[in-house]
This record gives C-alpha cells, sequence and structure tokens, in this order.
C-alpha cells in the first residue's frame, strides 16, 4: 500500500505496543488498551488533590505494577514526564569514529574472541569482546565493523550492569545523545530509549492482531530528524523465552539489487521524513511530546561516511513522499522499494535476544523491525542508545564498469 499522511504510521504502532504497559490485574483495561495503544494509567490512581492540580502529570511504570515489580532491571523502567519539554534541536558538527578505523579490528576483536555471519550478507555475531573495556581505537573500529556487517550482536555484556550514566558515556562517543520526542525514559535520563511490554495475553494479542495482519513494521529510527542516528545500541533486560526477535534489513544490498537505470534515476531525489505523525499519535493518546515535530527531506539514495557505500533511505515508518514527483508517481516508487526492502530476506538477518546481549547496527544504512510473536505476558524490556551522526548525503551515481570478456 502507497504511504499515507492518513494512514497510521506503523512504526509508531509498534513503537506503542512496545511500551505498553498492562497489569495483569486489569484485564478489562488491557484489552481496550491494545485496540488502542497508548501508556496506561495507574489502575488505582486517585483523582489529583488541589495542591498537585499544577504539577506536571508524571506516570511511572513502576507505579502502574503496583509499586513492585520483578522486572530485572527496574532502574530502567520508563517513566512518562509531561512537564518534560525540550527545544528544537540545534545542528553539530558530527565526527565519523569508523572514518579511518583499523580494518584489521584488531583492538577490537582480540584473540580468543569470535565472530561469525549471521547471514552472508548482513549481519554478525561476536563473542569473547566486553564493549565497556574498550579503547577509543577499540570503539572507532566497533563503528566501521558495525558499518560494514550493518549489524552485530555482542553477547555476553555487563553493560546493563553500569551505572546508566556510564553506559550514556559509552555511547556518547559515537554522537550527540538523541532524546526522543514520544518515548518513555527512566527518570533523570531522558536520553535512554526504553521499549517496554508487559503483561499480554492471548485474547489482547489477538485484538491487536484482528486489525492487523502482522506486527512487522520496518523502518530506521527517527529519520526525520535533520541529524538521523548512526551507530546505535540496544540492550535487553527481560525477554520471552522465546519471540521478539529483532529484524534488520540491509539497505545497502537493497540499492545493489536494483537495475542500473533504476539506480541512476534514483539518485538526486529526495524524500520527505516527518515526524508530525508520530507526535500526533502520542497527543491523541495523551502520550508525552517532548519536542515539537519536525519534518526532513533526505536524499533517497545516501552514502555511508566511513564505508563509501550506498544505500536506499527510505522507510515506512516515516518516509511520506519523494519530492517533484506528483502523488500517483510518488506513492507507486515509494511502495515498490518499501515492498522491495520488506520482501529482501536474502538481504536481511533475525537477531535473537539473549541475557546480556548488546546489538549495534548503524541506523543509516539498515531498516529494522521489533517481531510482536509472544502472547505469554512475558515482560520485554529493552534501552536504546541513540547517538545522531551526520546530515544525510549522497555521492554521484557511478556506472560499473563494463566487463569485456578475452
Ligand atoms: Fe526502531
Amino acid at each position: 500500500m502507497a504511504p499515507s499522511v492518513q494512514q497510521l504510521p506503523e512504526d509508531i504502532l509498534v513503537a506503542s505496543i512496545e511500551k505498553l504497559a498492562i497489569t495483569k490485574e486489569a484485564p478489562t483495561a488491557a484489552v481496550k488498551e491494545v485496540e488502542v495503544p497508548k501508556e496506561v494509567e495507574a489502575p488505582n490512581a486517585e483523582a489529583p488533590k488541589e495542591a498537585a492540580k499544577d504539577a506536571p502529570k508524571v506516570k511511572r511504570q513502576i507505579e502502574i505494577e503496583g509499586g513492585k515489580t520483578d522486572a530485572k532491571y527496574p532502574q530502567y523502567l520508563p517513566t512518562w514526564n509531561h512537564g518534560q519539554k525540550y527545544p528544537p534541536l540545534e545542528p553539530f558538527t558530527h565526527v565519523e569514529h569508523g572514518k579511518g578505523a583499523d580494518p584489521t579490528f584488531k583492538d577490537l576483536l582480540p584473540e580468543g574472541s569470535k565472530i561469525k555471519k549471521l547471514t552472508p550478507s548482513t549481519g554478525s555475531e561476536v563473542t569473547g569482546v566486553q564493549l565497556s573495556k574498550l579503547t577509543a581505537a577499540g570503539k572507532d573500529q566497533l563503528a566501521l565493523l558495525v558499518a560494514q556487517r550493518k549489524v552485530v550482536a555482542f553477547r555476553d555484556q555487563d553493560f546493563a550492569d553500569l551505572p546508566l550514566q556510564e553506559a550514556l558515556d559509552f555511547g556518547g562517543y559515537f554522537g550527540r545523545h538523541h532524546i526522543h520526542p514520544t518515548s518513555g525514559s527512566p527518570e533523570d535520563f531522558p536520553e535512554l530509549h526504553i521499549v517496554h511490554r508487559y503483561g499480554a495475553t492471548g485474547s489482547e494479542f489477538d485484538s491487536f492482531l484482528a486489525n492487523r495482519n502482522s506486527s512487522v513494521s520496518w523502518h530506521s529510527d527517527v529519520t526525520y530528524e535533520l541529524q538521523t542516528p548512526g551507530t546505535t545500541f540496544l540492550y535487553i533486560f527481560d525477554s520471552p523465552e522465546t519471540g521478539g526477535d529483532t529484524l534488520f534489513a540491509n539497505q545497502v544490498e537493497a540499492y545493489n539489487r536494483l537495475s542500473e537505470p533504476l539506480k541512476e534515476r534514483l539518485h538526486g531525489l529526495k524524500a520527505v521524513h516527518s515526524g508530525f505523525e508520530q507526535a500526533q499519535f502520542s497527543r491523541d493518546r495523551d502520550g508525552v511530546v517532548r519536542r515539537e515535530p519536525v519534518k526532513h527531506e533526505h536524499p533517497l539514495i545516501r552514502t555511508h561516511p566511513a564505508t563509501g557505500e550506498k544505500a536506499l533511505f527510505v522507510n515506512s515508518g516515516f518516509t511520506r513522499s519523494i519530492v517533484g514527483l506528483k502523488k500517483e508517481e510518488s506513492d507507486a516508487l515509494l511502495a515498490f522499494l518499501l515492498n522491495h526492502i520488506g520482501r529482501g530476506v536474502d538481504y536481511q538477518a533475525r537477531v535473537s535476544w539473549e541475557p546480556k546481549t548488546v546489538v549495534v547496527w548503524d541506523n543509516r544504512i539498515t531498516v529494522h523491525t521489533a517481531t510482536a510473536d509472544w502472547s505469554t505476558g512475558e515482560r520485554r524490556h529493552l534501552a536504546r542508545i541513540t547517538p545522531q551522526a551526520e546530515i544525510p548525503f549522497e555521492t554521484p551515481y557511478v556506472k560499473p564498469e563494463t566487463v569485456t570478456k578475452a
């Protein structure tokens, strides 16, 4: 289906579902919430007292769970503070640490560590490395490795056990922290984007799926910003015994698969990426909007600053139209490109979450989707660190050299 500003962006829907907080004590509310995803009020919340009327509303997951929780990392449970308001983002100069990094990865992958490919083109899994102990050279090589492999899962990490500020300090090496305009975050750490789903039952999930065929929603994070995220981190606290995998599609390979005439035509085009629908979706459900929404035009084909690879840069979450094309043309071309990306199982990777896993992806050259495929009520709880990178840029189309047979 062609994207449309009237259409509910699936990215927003999944984000809301993931942070949906439903107590098992409130099954009626739970069903209602799945039908119209939003953050849930505390079931026992009293009417605000007169004196507290002017205080900003703060919803806390821990209170929604009755003041006690079996979450393994309660310090990472989300809060939603309606008093948090941030000014528009200012441009900043991004330093791309993957550029010029040592391609032997000797500081990132020392002797004894192991790396294996998840699929030939996309994704790797690493064991025997402790990210939190990396030197600056190791971090530079991390940015390069992730740019090359698009997504890398690091197992057995101590990241979740670090003080929250230390985890942020680590991520801040790779770019300026993005504060998400509509997500929940740990109190006093708005830079941490929390992904959280808890307490769903089979009937709630049935209710959700009644109007949708699938929870799959390919997107790159917050591409409506002028400087979109680059090397991005997601780490796990709780996950269902099975299910809740995250899938990644390789946008470099999606570009490579196109015919040369189409590649050449797409170069020079720009697309509109909008955050307005996400903000409105949150407002409509009494969610937070911490920064006024923006939209930006980005090249349809962007070049990675470290590898020089070209990638398709459109996603169903936020890309609304192609600049300069008439509506039917724009809708048709976007629909083709988004369908092409979504069906490319031969350039995608599926990451299964194990305890103590940190997944690092390059948000410039991938799209991803969560998989809401479990209905056991088990908690899925993760935190994202989202360093912003350069303003997307493109380099000219280069025709492949003609191979002449001897
Ligand atoms: Fe995402």
